[in-house]
């Protein structure tokens, strides 16, 4: 049975105690048989910035580029709103992002039918939907430079930010699109805003290429990003694989989220080139759900999207896609059963605590193991 090295990132808010629901299920694929892993243990965003005054230290740093794979919590909380911009919580995440040169960010949207009423929108729209968010992570404006502001000396400052795309960029993250797509339902939706941006036509323009040259067997289509995210909130299940830019797949992940229910449900996993030689590809993965300061310590996240991530590990790291699919079917059946965090309550009259969920799932584990 091989051994993978998993770095984890807890980070602050409810990032610690979601992780640790994430660890009891490791624990368990550990014990049977199905894989084994070594945990590292790191500091990331406000906990490291309180540590040693960097939102990530360089001995950290240098062990996420040796893991396997990252595990990442959540950052940020109002404690650290006053630190200096380029030691905040955020910094740290941008940071591996960048640095690991993790570019793809995938972030499926589920609703689980037991979960369709818990959505803000009408069951029918929601139930059984299956999308994949497929967001650029190392460019745009997130990174682009310059980035500042600047004193114009007359009681005037200007902030500036770059929105900045080069073709091997988009031809690299469309790539990954038009390849999920081929093992889904076979269908892209590029988005961008051509009609004002030039890194938009850019945008549009290399997808349309790479289609033609070589995916012409997958249905593309473009959407403006504005006009996308109105199309996702009437009619999401349209969609098969969505791929955007790093901001425009920021908001739309979020909007997706609120599709399947729940923040607290969204896993996601942040992708490297494959090395030819090694066959291995940088990864982190994280739930999109941010670190939720007004909650931290109470026992009320949930730990689905955290576990949900760990599962998108075992299939996009490591190979183990039987073992990932039975984290999913765990989810869907403790879900299934009944038992509701306290986001994912809706009308029903009780909800359990972070820990009661994260070990129901590893027991409906246990038990689909047999
Ligand atoms: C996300 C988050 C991050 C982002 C923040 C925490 C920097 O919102 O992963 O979606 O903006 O990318
Ligand atoms: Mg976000």
């Amino acid at each position: 049975m091989a051994t993978y090295n998993i770095f984890l990132l807890p980070g602050d808010g409810i990032g610690p105690e979601v992780m640790t629901e994430v660890e009891k299920v490791a624990a368990f694929m550990g014990q049977a048989g199905l894989a084994s892993f070594n945990f590292e243990r790191g500091l990331v965003g406000g906990a490291a910035y309180d540590a040693h005054g960097a939102s990530i230290s360089e001995d950290h740093m240098a062990l996420a580029q040796a893991a396997d794979a990252v595990l990442f919590g959540a950052v940020g909380g109002p404690k650290w709103d006053a630190v200096p911009y380029d030691v905040r919580p955020e910094a740290g995440l941008l940071r591996l992002r960048k640095d690991l040169a993790l570019f793809a960010n995938l972030r499926p949207a589920i609703c689980y039918p037991a979960l369709a009423d818990a959505s803000s929108l009408k069951r029918e729209i929601v139930e059984d939907l299956d999308i994949m968010i497929v967001r650029e992570l190392t460019g745009g404006v997130y990174f682009g430079e310059p980035k500042q502001i600047i004193d114009l000396g007359n009681g005037q400052k200007r902030g500036i930010d770059t929105q900045v795309y080069d073709t091997y960029e988009i031809e690299r993250i469309g790539r990954v699109a038009f390849e999920l797509a081929r093992k889904r339902k076979n269908k892209v939706t590029s988005s961008e805003k051509r009609n004002v941006m030039k890194s938009g036509v850019l945008w549009n323009e290399v997808i349309t290429a790479l289609h033609k040259r070589e995916f012409p067997d997958v249905q593309l289509e473009h959407q403006l990003a504005d006009s996308l995210g109105m199309q996702l909130v009437r009619w999401p299940k349209q969609f098969d694989v969505i791929v955007t830019d790093n901001l425009f797949g920021d908001m739309l992940s979020d909007v997706a989220a609120m599709l399947t229910g729940s923040l607290g449900m969204l896993p996601s996993a942040s992708l490297g080139e494959t090395n030819p030689k090694t066959g291995k590809r940088k990864a982190l993965y994280e739930p999109v759900h941010g670190s939720a300061p007004d909650i931290a310590g109470k026992g009320l996240a949930n730990p689905i999207a955290m576990i949900g991530s760990f599962g998108m590990a075992l299939r996009y790291s490591f190979g183990l896609g039987e073992a990932a699919d039975m984290i999913e079917k765990a989810i869907s059946n403790v879900l299934a059963s009944g038992l509701r965090t306290a986001d994912i309550k809706g009308d029903a009259a009780s909800y359990v605590s972070t820990t009661v969920m994260g070990e129901a799932i590893v027991a409906e584990l246990k038990a689909l193991v047999g």
